[in-house]
């Protein structure tokens, strides 16, 4: 036990502000996805990033299976798909994807990386994936969506 309550640790987490992603994975049983914040660079050279996943997820078992995930940041307007992959299904993105090279990607989304998992870092209740990107795509004229203290936003300009 660290002393630490886990609700604060997470509530004083959120207070640093994100963008939101998506990630997607294509496993036997189809395409998934789903919301994550916890996002970040790694490495330039090689090019590397990292998800982090939760034991409980499901996705943590799909990108085990599949070893490959995109991360598909999304853009201002897609508040409604970031609560849907967060389990609060809405039928409206029920063929929420397109392909990329065998993985399934969100359209619309202001960048996406398709990578493979190079490395599993076990850390408490949280697995981190750490991908080698193989590709990028990028909009560039799209406004990100943001995410700090449990709500949603955007930027000012
Ligand atoms: C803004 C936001 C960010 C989230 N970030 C993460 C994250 O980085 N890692 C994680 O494991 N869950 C994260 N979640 C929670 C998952 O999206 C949620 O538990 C989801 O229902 C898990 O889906 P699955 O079990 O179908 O894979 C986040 C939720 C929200 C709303």
């Amino acid at each position: 036990m660290s002393g630490i309550d886990p609700r604060d640790l997470r509530d004083a987490c959120g207070s640093f502000a994100t963008g939101v992603t998506v990630i997607s994975t294509r496993t036997a049983d189809g395409d998934h996805g789903m919301t994550a914040n916890a996002f970040m660079s790694v490495s330039l050279d090689p090019p590397l990033i990292t998800i982090s996943l939760d034991h409980k997820s499901r996705m943590r078992e799909k990108v085990r299976a599949s070893g490959r995930y995109a991360v598909n940041i999304l853009s201002h307007e897609m508040e409604g798909l970031a609560m849907h992959f967060a389990g609060r299904h809405d039928p409206a993105h029920a063929d929420p994807f397109i392909e990329r090279d065998g993985l399934p990607v969100v359209p619309g989304a202001s960048t996406v990386f398709l990578t493979e998992v190079v490395q599993e870092v076990e850390a408490g209740d949280h697995t981190l994936f750490i991908g080698r990107v193989t590709e990028i795509e990028r909009d560039l004229s799209a406004k990100p969506l943001l995410f700090c203290g449990g709500k949603f936003g955007a930027l000012a300009s």
